[in-house]
């Protein structure tokens, strides 16, 4: 029996698999395990996995196959070479943390390879194989070769010492408590999940370092750290810390933190040196500097080059990384200045400084210009920046997208952005490509995800948010997976493959996020939600605020021009797209607002006005959640009683909260304009 854990193992959890038992048997029976004892981790996974669910218990040979003929071969691609002939190819082939899993036949016997160049491919690999047998999949003639696609593939925790997590909707953080570092088995859980999706580093504290935080830089945390980098590492995941950029005063007892200041940086060196001394394979640093009042170079008269830089040279001689947050913008704006746009900041910030920056530096990107609202243009950084190493980030955690109390299905909007073309280089330059490295030549790419995860019994308090978890991850691995076959395959690993189960819980996924969106604030306009806690509709809740995020309805329009005649942000993207997204005429309707001030009575593609259509989308909304309850109703008795049960609260919720959305901006744009629903709906006056 597998030892019964506190918490569910998600896609990993060990299910009874008996049926696929005859269809394995023949080849897991035996493993022969090529290496020394750092092949035990892999091993074990394996092991475990088909004990467990399958019922094999396999024997296993260590460098020998001499009294086995049938057989699962793993070991490291040298390895493996020496054995067996007709590899060479993939010597080529194979990246540093890619993998094979084939299958060959040796007259009458077969053999199942997994091989890799390092160690991390083999835990990766491993991974993927279970994966696989779980599917039931066919390995028969199974030849298959994966390299991951991007090289950085990130979670961003915000969690806080005192074990809160900034926007955290999954319970308390798996890292922190009373200001301690839990170390404990539910780390070793998490990096296998973490690994089971190709993960390949983890910030694990909040990037708004607060006084606390900035201890983590000190000796008693580092030894703490240390345990809790080893057990990730074993995993193939590396450790980095969000830094607070004035540290040097606040730990080094120094009066300034001016990157250009000798003693600041020889203060930093020193640091990294020590750092370097308790995490050998330490990652780096990440920064939110000079954004929303935390500290940076620009409080000295310095660049953001600057700052980088600077750490940047600490870390190079340990092949460190620092990764620096381009969401900088002016959070005092006097919502009666409209010349300001917050839109226009981070390209503004970073454009001019393009080319400035080390290798070993990486801009981190939020995916819009805002903030991870529910639908925004991709920010024009991409393409914009040709040389600078970027990474794509993106909120898995539902801050303004139902805070994993609304099912929100993400992977449909990230695969929007990561397809987005952003004509850079003439068509094909889509956001994907960029970070593969393929338009510009620039290869310290990738994806970060803020984390949904905390010390919830089901990791992310709603069940279905896994799934943005999951999807993350294979998304970061291989952006050009179709997402339908990532929601299955989620499906299919974490609730069996009934078909009724598959077609019901995609079709709520899959319809999850466009439902979200028309209850909520379609057309581009996002924000509208409570200040502080961003949770359900506020319409005017940032209007007159100093965040910059204004909407500016009156009685007869809403929305901010940002076209040529307005900010001028539309002059931030490549052509075609500074045409079209800046007349009213060709903007995709879904960035109308976004891009354009837009009188109630404009009428768009559909005939319908644009005050219409939004009572139209809010009552749809509506109607759309209650279908996706009505799905996940039909399935009771095929899944379990408890998950069943927290889902379908968690929906009922939904759908009253839905409905609030509906009822405040409908009943909003009623009272500005006066003018009424032609279907004659309920709206409050
Ligand atoms: C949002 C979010 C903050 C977060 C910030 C960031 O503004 O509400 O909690 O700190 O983004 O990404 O830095």
């Amino acid at each position: 029996m597998a030892e019964i854990k506190p918490y569910s193992m998600c896609w990993l959890e060990y299910t009874d698999l008996n049926k696929y038992r005859d269809k394995y048997r023949r080849i897991f029976g035996n493993i022969v395990v090529l290496g020394d004892n750092s092949l035990n981790l892999p091993l074990k996974e394996l092991r475990d996995f088909l004990t467990y669910s399958l019922g094999i218990k396999p024997k296993i040979f260590r460098n020998t196959f001499a009294n086995t003929s049938n057989f699962v071969l793993i070991g490291k691609l040298s390895d493996v070479r020496k054995v067996l002939k007709g590899l060479d190819e993939f010597e080529f082939s194979l990246g540093e943390e890619g993998f094979l899993i084939k299958k060959v036949e040796f007259g009458e016997n077969s053999i199942l390879i997994l091989t890799a160049k390092e160690y991390v491919g083999l835990i990766y690999g491993v991974f993927k194989l279970i994966e696989k047998l779980k599917l039931g999949e066919d390995i028969d003639k199974i030849n298959f070769l994966s390299n991951p696609s991007l090289k950085f593939r990130i979670l961003n925790h915000w969690d806080n010492l005192d074990g809160s997590v900034e926007r955290g909707y999954a319970g308390n953080s798996i890292f922190f408590k009373d200001n301690k570092i839990i170390i404990n088995d539910r780390n070793k859980d998490y990096a296998r999940l973490l690994s089971s999706i190709g993960i390949n580093g983890i910030v694990i504290n909040n990037v708004n370092v607060k006084k606390k935080e900035v201890e983590l830089l000190t000796i008693p945390y580092l030894k703490k750290l240390k345990e809790l980098a080893k057990i990730f590492s074993a995993y193939g995941i590396k450790i980095y810390l969000s830094i607070n950029f004035a540290s040097p005063i606040y730990l080094g007892g120094l009066n300034t933190a001016d990157p250009l200041d000798k003693r600041v940086s020889l203060w930093w060196k020193t640091k990294v040196d020590e750092i370097y001394e308790y995490i050998p394979d330490f990652g780096g640093f990440l920064v939110k500097a000079d954004s929303e009042f935390n500290p940076g170079p620009h409080m000295y008269g310095r660049t953001h080059a600057d700052g980088a830089n600077m750490l940047g040279e600490a870390l190079e001689p340990y092949g460190g990384f620092v990764i620096w947050r381009a969401f900088v913008y002016n959070c005092l704006q006097d919502w009666r200045d409209m010349k300001t746009d917050r839109a226009k900041a981070a390209y503004d910030n970073f454009k001019p400084l393009d080319g400035k920056f080390m290798d070993n530096v990486i801009v981190q990107i939020k995916y819009g210009p805002m903030d991870f609202q529910v639908r925004e243009p991709v920010n024009p950084l991409f393409g914009g920046l040709e040389q600078t190493n970027q990474i794509l980030e993106l909120q898995i955690t539902q801050e303004y997208t139902g805070q994993q109390i609304h099912l929100c299905y993400l992977g449909i909007l990230w695969k929007d952005i990561l397809e987005f073309d952003t004509y850079a280089k003439g068509k094909g330059s889509e956001v994907k490509e960029i970070l593969k490295g393929n338009v510009f030549k620039i290869k310290n790419n990738g994806m970060a995800g803020v984390s949904n995860v905390g010390d919830n019994i089901n990791w992310t308090g709603h069940d279905l948010a896994q799934a943005n978890l999951y999807t993350f991850g294979e998304l970061a691995w291989n952006p050009d997976e179709k997402i339908e076959k990532i929601v299955e395959r989620w499906i299919k690993l974490t609730f069996g493959d009934d078909e009724k189960v598959v077609e019901n819980i995609s079709y709520m996924l899959l319809n999850s996020h466009k439902a979200y969106e028309k209850y909520t604030t379609p057309l581009g306009l996002g924000w509208m939600v409570n200040p502080g806690h961003h949770y359900g509709p506020n319409p005017e809740g940032y209007e007159y605020s100093k965040w910059g995020t204004y909407h500016r309805a009156n009685y007869e329009a809403i929305g901010v021009d940002r076209s040529s005649r307005g900010t001028g942000y539309t002059l931030q993207y490549h052509s075609p797209w500074r045409e079209i997204y800046d007349s009213i005429d060709t903007c995709p309707e879904e960035l109308l607002l976004f891009f354009h001030r837009v009188p109630y009575n404009y009428r768009l593609k559909s005939g319908k006005t644009l005050l219409q259509t939004y009572y139209d989308l809010h009552f749809e909304g509506v109607e759309e959640v209650e279908e996706i309850r009505r799905r996940w109703i039909e399935l009771k008795g095929k899944i379990d009683d408890k998950t069943y049960e927290r889902v379908l609260q968690r929906l009922n919720m939904q759908v009253e909260h839905a409905k609030e959305w509906r009822d405040v901006i409908n009943t909003y744009f009623f009272r500005r304009t006066g003018i009424p629903d032609e279907k004659g709906r309920k709206i409050y006056p």
